[in-house]
């Protein structure tokens, strides 16, 4: 049963709910003589799922850094629900913008329970002195983020481990908890660098569902990836970075389509994904094979392998 959520009469930020959670205009990062993004424009509307694709180097962790506020761009804007942001990571945090790192990054001493409260932390009022004096105001919000951080946890997966040193944890969970960090801080969109990578096919099956709930619940996502099926599978959109700049944007099938990205990206066929004339030619071998065995073979028919 859908759950009816009534919007507010005036909504906590600017805009409609059409209004893009992402504008990126002309995106450009340049270190010393290397230009790592170039003219970039990205637009991620509520409610969707992006992929970023490309080869090693293509860009796509930097272009994440510029929308981050992790560096300043040289060139161009970041826009969250029409509102230029600032290039510091707090503040675009603040605004509604959570990530998760290519290069894990919890704090491996802390539980991984307190690894959420501290993704928590830019969405509670309680300042510094609330803190220091504990008063009631702080443990009303404290019990409340509490409660908020185990239900993250049990979205993600984590509940039971919710006590464990987060430096134990299996690496797929690692990448889990990251997300279940980020979403703490209730962002209107989320970036993922990779969240797959060295994750099992289960694990990564198991993202690829956990991508779609946070998309459900209303938070879009932007995604970074290798795994082409992850990707095809999962996003409404797909754009395409090599050497930095934009090469293709459109749906799944248009990208994958695209003679240029194949040439500079998939290759043909990508992995996992056979074309036409390779199912057709494993067809025919098959066939071969069940007529000559139906030759050789007297009555018994054994169980088909399933593959
Ligand atoms: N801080 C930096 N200083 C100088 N050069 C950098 C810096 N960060 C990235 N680069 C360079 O910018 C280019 C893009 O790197 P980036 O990490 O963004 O690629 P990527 O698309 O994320 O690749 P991968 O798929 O391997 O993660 C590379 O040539 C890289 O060496
Ligand atoms: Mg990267």
């Amino acid at each position: 049963m859908p759950t009816t959520h009534h919007a507010p009469a005036t909504p906590a930020t600017p805009g409609t709910p059409d209004t893009p959670v992402l504008t990126a205009t002309g995106v450009t990062m340049r270190f010393g003589g290397l230009t790592a993004v170039h003219a970039v424009d990205l637009t991620v509307h509520p409610n969707e799922i992006v992929g970023l694709i490309g080869p090693n180097g293509a860009g796509k962790t930097t272009f994440f850094n510029c929308l981050t506020g992790l560096y300043r761009p040289t060139e161009g804007t970041v826009a969250y629900r029409n509102t230029v942001l600032p290039p510091k990571p707090h503040l675009v945090t603040r605004a509604g913008i959570a990530r998760t790192f290519q290069n894990i990054r919890l704090f491996a001493n802390m539980t991984v329970l307190e690894n959420v409260l501290v993704g928590r932390h830019t969405r509670t009022h309680e300042g510094l002195f609330a803190a220091l004096l504990r008063g009631p105001r702080f443990h009303r919000a404290e019990t409340e983020s509490t409660r908020r951080a185990m239900e993250l946890l049990a979205f993600t997966g984590l509940d039971r481990k919710a006590e464990q040193l987060a430096r134990n944890l299996p690496y797929g969970e690692q990448r889990k908890l990251e997300i279940a960090r980020a979403l703490a801080s209730d962002p209107g969109l989320l970036l993922l660098d990779e969240p797959t990578a060295g994750m099992n096919p289960q694990e990564t099956r198991t993202t690829e569902t956990l991508v779609h709930a946070i998309r459900d619940q209303g938070t879009a996502v932007l995604v970074i990836e290798h795994d082409m099926r992850f990707i095809f599978n999962l996003c409404d959109r797909v754009a395409v970075l090599v050497q930095g700049e934009k090469l293709v944007e459109g749906t799944s099938e248009t990208v994958q389509a695209d003679e240029r990205v194949i040439a500079a990206y998939l290759g043909t066929p990508f992995d996992d994904a056979p074309g036409q004339e390779e199912i057709a030619e494993v067809e025919a071998a098959e066939a071969q094979a069940d007529a000559t065995r139906a030759g050789t073979e007297t009555g018994e028919t054994g169980p088909e392998e399933e593959r």
